[in-house]
């Protein structure tokens, strides 16, 4: 669009945060922004951790992001803003009742947007994310979002940046499991993340060479996998690759949790963990002579250097965000529909997942690679 038709005069300062789990390609979206937004004559101050930045009292703030102070950042992993995934604003925990009820801070970071000059923020993050940019649009703060999760189950778009990025982890992972299965003769079971939705486990898995594909979306059966083992076993090969999501759970079971030392829950509470570790010990206990191994990735998925095409969409979200900004759009969630980015209504982004089709083609695929879920065969 030319400089002349946009609409910068409504548009003179614009506040950009990262919020939730972090994800490679963050600073990517970043850098996009303040470049677009400074050709454009738009100021941009960055808010750190989340909306923390914005309330009173805290130990963060706010910083006025430039060309050069973005000018490294393309390729680092992180967010260079901080992330939180406990401060949702709507129900913040009060520091004098921490286990007490959550109190309503929103005001305060609409006033103090105000107070900056923030003409509209541009909320970088997942569902948690904009459900509260959408509350702070509804209470009259000017935001558009722009979708980041590696887990890729945001609804409203297509795909989202740092999934690619995870992907390639989890396979390069597989591809050193498998000839350590190889020499071993062992059943290498592989944790990834995925709460909701199994997008990491089955682009990696497909990618990968797993055997087995463990997924949120098709409840197993010990039964039908341990079956799976059994032919590939008589097929001569006596190790095998299984990729668990962690959300993945038997039929009938849910999602295994586990404690951690610290941790005091926030939008992720409980904290998945263990079904790497569960699918192992029901499996072993149909086909006891089989030699076990898990490895749970963790976060080693979330962090590092976003691959090219990650950095390429996290890129083109945040100029388009920009873009969307000056044409007087708010509301809205900058999406991919490739070869497309375009804005839709924030309110189709939130409270929705976007979960793997079992009947899709893409587990059709996946079937005709001989992978195997666990589920009973059609
Ligand atoms: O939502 C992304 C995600 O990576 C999930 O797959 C995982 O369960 C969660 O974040 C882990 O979050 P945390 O950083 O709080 O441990």
């Amino acid at each position: 669009m030319a400089e002349s038709t946009e609409r910068t005069k409504q548009i003179r300062r614009i506040g950009i945060t990262t919020g939730g789990g972090d994800c490679p390609g963050l600073n990517a979206v970043i850098r996009a922004v303040v470049l677009r937004a400074e050709a454009a004559g738009v100021e941009v101050i960055g808010i750190e951790d989340g909306f923390a930045g914005l309330l009173e009292g805290g130990s963060v703030g706010t910083q006025r992001l430039t060309p050069a102070i973005v000018a490294p950042i393309l390729d680092r992993g992180g967010t260079i803003l901080g992330t939180t995934n406990r401060g949702d604003p709507f129900a913040f925990p009060d520091p004098e009742n921490p286990d007490g009820p959550t109190i309503d801070r929103s005001g305060e970071v609409i006033r103090r947007a105000q107070e900056l000059g923030l003409d509209l923020v541009i909320t970088v993050g997942g569902d948690g994310t904009q459900r509260i940019g959408y509350g702070l649009h509804e209470r009259g703060l000017p935001v558009i979002g722009v979708p980041k999760t590696i887990d890729n189950d945001l609804a409203a778009t297509l795909e989202t940046f740092g999934f690619g990025t995870a992907v390639q982890v989890v396979v390069d992972a597989l591809d050193r499991l498998r000839t350590t299965a190889e020499s071993h003769d062992r059943i290498m079971l592989l944790e990834v993340m995925g709460r909701d939705a199994g997008w990491i486990a089955l682009h990696s898995g497909m990618a990968g060479g797993a055997d087995v594909i463990l997924l949120p979306e098709i409840p197993y059966t010990p039964e039908h996998v341990a079956a799976a083992l059994r032919r590939r076993i008589r097929s001569g090969h006596h190790f095998a690759l299984i990729v668990v999501a962690e959300g993945a759970a038997a039929a009938g079971k849910g999602a295994a949790t586990k404690q951690v030392a610290g941790a005091t829950g926030g939008r992720h509470a409980p904290i998945l963990g263990g079904a790497g570790h569960r699918a192992a010990t029901e499996i072993a206990e149909l086909l006891p002579d089989l030699e076990y191994r898990v490895t749970v990735l963790g976060h080693i998925q979330r962090g590092g250097t976003p691959i090219a095409y990650d950095r390429l969409l996290a890129s083109r979200l945040g100029v388009e965000a920009v873009e969307a900004a000056l044409r007087g759009e708010h509301g809205v969630l900058v999406a991919s529909y490739p070869p497309d980015i375009r804005t839709v209504p924030l309110a189709e982004a939130v409270n929705h997942v976007r979960k793997v089709d079992p009947d899709s083609q893409l587990v059709r695929h996946a079937r005709g690679l001989g992978i195997a879920f666990g589920d009973a065969p059609a």
